[in-house]
């Protein structure tokens, strides 16, 4: 049992912090057994690591990054999504035949997620399976968590990244006798790249493994306007972009994770509801390449799941901190074009990254007892101009100007994890 004593921050409901000034958090077998502001007289023995007036709070999810675009990060955002995938993204993605690139890129990219203080991912690597085995390798050695999915593709791409069905199937089966054990940090997860990506057969493949071996899913889904416009084409059968992915098995059969759903309403929001998807909000991502705003407070209202994405690399940014920023932002931009759609509050885009997004994962992203203690301490000493800002303004002024340099610990399932 270790017990911890701080400024303790979290969000057991969407719209309220909880705040314990100098309270304790109980964990147990790495997960919190309660948090309390005096520490129980039957605990008094036990020893106390006390992280002074630093601030506690849940380690950060990342819902959705793209790890072999690492090299991309910052560059190469001229072009509206398919022509950016066709002249940046592809051409980048093909080197990760070779173990060796792959290798130097996703040790660096593990070291990036560690700094920025995310402890879960949902991420896509590339279509190669060697690569995609190391990369959940690299993560579970660094003691983090998450879902990993081996890219599926075969049309509108490279010959390099075009997979046959066969061989999609066969890696699945792989990665799931390797990772997908019930006590296994770093999972695997069925990803067809996106409608445009995959053939009808190699879509009816991916709906089988997800069937077969009880997986999640995770895709892109109504992020810009001529994707939308090509799918319509690709799959005239169906009503909508989500509908093209549930007649195939791929929407809520399994929780599933659908990125950017910008330009998602009426009957596809409808949709996404019924089938419990959860969304990736990725703002940065969204204005890199200019797809427009998602409609995340209708999302909300509807009671759909949504989580924060960095989207690295049409997204430049690593840190949720500041997806929490931005998402707030486009919020605001769309309430101004139509006040019906209240604009987020920190506490709810706070909640987005922590607890919402961490149900994805089981008990993750609060405090609440049961929960894994994944937790970042934060040394905002620095920030701290005079003496007078309350706990959620020290909480606010780190969120919206602080990074990595004030992030003094990491915790995952109750484990201190060292830089990797
Ligand atoms: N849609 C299909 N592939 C991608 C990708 O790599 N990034 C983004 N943002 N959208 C996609
Ligand atoms: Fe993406």
């Amino acid at each position: 049992m270790q017990i911890y004593r701080a400024n303790i921050i979290f969000t057991p409901e969407s719209r309220r912090f909880e705040v314990l000034p100098h309270g304790y958090i109980v964990v147990s077998d790495g997960k919190v057994e309660g948090v309390y502001r005096a520490l129980p007289p039957h605990l008094a023995d036990i020893p106390v690591t006390d992280w002074g007036d630093r601030l506690v709070i849940p380690a950060m999810n990342d819902m959705h990054v793209h790890a072999p675009q690492y090299r991309n990060q910052g560059i190469a955002m001229d072009e509206e999504l398919l022509p950016w995938l066709q002249n940046y993204t592809f051409p980048e993605e093909l080197k990760y035949a070779d173990i060796t690139y792959a290798e130097q890129m996703y040790r660096r990219f593990v070291r990036s997620l560690w700094r920025h203080g995310t402890m879960r991912v949902v991420a896509f690597a590339s279509v190669h399976l060697e690569s995609t085995q190391l990369l959940m390798r690299l993560l579970d050695q660094a003691g983090m968590g998450g879902r990993v999915g081996k890219v599926n593709m075969n049309r509108n791409c490279p010959q390099g990244l075009c997979e046959r069905v066969e061989d999609a199937v066969a890696a699945c089966e792989t990665l799931v006798a390797e990772f997908e054990r019930k006590d296994s940090r770093v999972r695997p997860i069925v990803t067809p790249r996106f409608i445009p990506s995959c053939t009808p057969e190699l879509l009816q493949a991916c709906g089988e493994m997800v069937r077969r071996y009880q997986l999640p899913v995770q895709s892109h889904l109504s992020e810009n306007h001529d994707e939308i416009a090509l799918v319509k084409e690709l799959e005239p059968e169906s009503r909508h972009y989500a509908d093209a992915y549930d007649r195939y098995g791929l929407l809520g059969q399994m929780p599933t994770i659908m990125a950017h759903c910008v330009w998602t309403d009426g009957d596809e929001l409808e949709m996404l509801r019924q089938r419990g998807v959860m969304v990736a909000h990725c703002p940065t991502s969204n204005f890199n390449l200019a797809s427009g705003l998602a409609p995340v407070r209708r999302f909300l209202d509807a009671g759909i799941p949504v989580g924060l994405g960095s989207d690295v690399s049409g997204g430049h940014d690593f840190s949720i901190f500041r997806m929490m920023v931005y998402a707030i932002q486009v919020s605001k931009m769309h309430y101004q074009r139509d006040k019906s759609c209240a604009f987020l509050s920190l506490a709810e885009a706070f909640w987005m990254a922590t607890k919402s997004a961490g149900s994805f994962f089981g008990k993750v992203g609060s405090f609440e007892p049961g929960y894994d203690f994944d937790a970042l301490v934060i040394d905002d000493s620095e920030l701290l101009i005079d003496e007078t800002y309350t706990l959620l303004q020290r909480l606010e002024r780190f969120v919206c100007i602080g990074d990595d340099r004030h992030i003094v610990a990491r915790y995952c399932q109750g484990r201190l994890i060292p830089e990797p």
